[in-house]
């Protein structure tokens, strides 16, 4: 049975370079494994408590973990953390347990891997609150420049293509 992994980009913006790391995995899966992007992030509604059981969104976010074997993580830094969107995500699955024990890793693609050090800490933060398994072997860097990302959202140079497909791989150690 293929492996499967989910990827989550934190980042709303068109032409983002997160998502076109999210975008290019799920085209370029390693062998014998399905990548699927996810891309419910601006469908969630803001988390409250009192909406448990409400909303399609949440339950179409916690079964799209649930059914995968790890889930990588490609998230822009905003003002020193993550942003609020990916944020608000993570927040709707604390009450769940779809985490618990998931492998989980995060990949830098700003092409200076000495930002977005805010970003890693909050993800290992709020991910090990939820008793994910950062597998920190897995927490690369892609180098992606926005030149890099074509009109379908995906890189097309090969290097950066095989690297994205060799990052997916590694958290499944
Ligand atoms: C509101 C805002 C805040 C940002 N804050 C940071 C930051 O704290 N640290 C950082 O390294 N980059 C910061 N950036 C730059 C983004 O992380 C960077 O542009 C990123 O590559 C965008 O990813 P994307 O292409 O997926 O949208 C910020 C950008 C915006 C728009």
């Amino acid at each position: 049975m293929p492996r499967h992994v989910l990827v989550v980009s934190g980042s709303t913006r068109a032409g983002s370079t997160n998502s076109a790391f999210c975008a290019t995995a799920a085209a370029a899966p390693p062998v014998g494994v399905t990548v699927r992007a996810y891309d419910g992030l601006t469908r969630l509604p803001h988390f409250n408590p009192d909406d448990e059981g409400r909303h399609d969104a949440v339950a179409e976010l916690r079964a799209a973990i649930a059914a995968a074997d790890a889930v990588v993580f490609c998230t822009p830094e905003y003002a020193g953390t993550i942003p609020g969107a990916l944020k608000n995500l993570l927040e709707w699955t604390v009450g769940a347990t779809v985490f618990d024990g998931k492998r989980v890793a995060w990949v830098r693609v700003a092409p200076d891997a000495r930002r977005g050090d805010g970003a890693a800490a909050t993800l290992a933060t709020v991910l090990g609150y939820v008793q994910a398994r950062v597998i920190d072997a897995a927490c690369g860097h892609v180098p992606i420049g926005r030149q890099l990302v074509g009109p379908d959202g995906q890189v097309s140079d090969p290097a950066t293509r095989a690297a994205v497909t060799a990052a997916v791989a590694a958290v499944l150690g």
